[in-house]
């Protein structure tokens, strides 16, 4: 199984390099060249394509006979980023490979999911002004999303909630829509974020969902039978 992953030397991104490493898979990673240093804990066991990830050649050369793409969508700075990554990993991945994206709770394919006002004040407020001082636009992130769920590839768009570090406790839960009670204690260790997007490559029950994930070991995903491993309401 050969996997990229497209933002390797993020926080997300490194966890899913070892994540990856650690099932056998050859992996490709790719990052913002500057940012190539961050991956030498892997030098030798991982290749590394340098370059903005929505570089199109960049994209297209890394992606080149992979069976599962990574995708860490985020909504940094005002010039499509993130729908530029998105559409390049759409067009450029093999027939037939699995992709899996990352997003957050804000993303909703089906307008069925019910925000909290402190969730529906942050994007607000946090959309607005970062689009005002032009350091991040969160509809770039919405737009990949759109163009992704428009796709007749073997996606899966993952919706992370808040993160916290730590050690692993294990395959998150997850449900179809936030607002789901088993979501409700809204803390996933990013690890184990990671861990969901590996897990999904060879998950085919994920395609084409957009599964909301919370910790297996928080209080709603617990008091609503989410053992570890287990998948949530559906
Ligand atoms: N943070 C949260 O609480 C949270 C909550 C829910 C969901 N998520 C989702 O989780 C995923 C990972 O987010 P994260 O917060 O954990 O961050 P992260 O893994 O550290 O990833 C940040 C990524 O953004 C890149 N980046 C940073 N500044 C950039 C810029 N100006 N232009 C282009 N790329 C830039 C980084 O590349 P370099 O290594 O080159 O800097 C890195 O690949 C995202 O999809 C996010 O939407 C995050």
């Amino acid at each position: 199984m050969k996997v990229c992953i497209v933002g390797a030397s993020g926080k997300l991104g490194r966890y899913m390099v070892q994540h990856a490493l650690d099932r056998g898979y050859e992996v490709v990673g790719v990052c913002r060249e500057k940012s190539v240093g961050k991956l030498d804990a892997f030098k030798e066991r991982i290749t590394v394509v340098p370059g903005a990830t929505n570089d199109r050649d960049v994209i297209k050369k890394a992606v080149a006979g992979c069976d599962g793409v990574l995708a860490v969508l985020v909504p940094w700075g005002v010039h499509g980023y993130s729908r530029g990554t998105a559409q390049a990993v759409l067009d450029y991945a093999p027939p037939g490979a699995r992709l899996v994206f990352s997003c957050g709770w804000h993303i909703t394919r089906d307008g069925q999911d019910v925000y909290s006002w402190k969730l529906k004040m942050f994007v607000k407020v946090f959309g607005s002004l970062a689009r005002l001082l032009r350091f991040s636009d969160l509809d770039d992130q919405g737009e990949a999303c759109r163009r992704v769920f428009a796709s007749d590839t073997r996606w899966t768009v993952v919706r992370g909630s808040d993160l916290e570090e730590g050690e692993s406790q294990g395959l998150p839960v997850w449900s179809r829509h936030v607002g789901d009670p088993i979501l409700k204690s809204n803390k996933t260790r990013r690890v184990d974020f990671a861990l969901f997007m590996v897990e999904a490559i060879e998950n085919d029950e994920l395609i084409h969902e957009t599964p909301a994930i919370v910790g297996c070991q928080t209080p709603s995903a617990l008091a609503h039978g989410g053992a570890a491993g287990a998948q949530g309401e559906r």
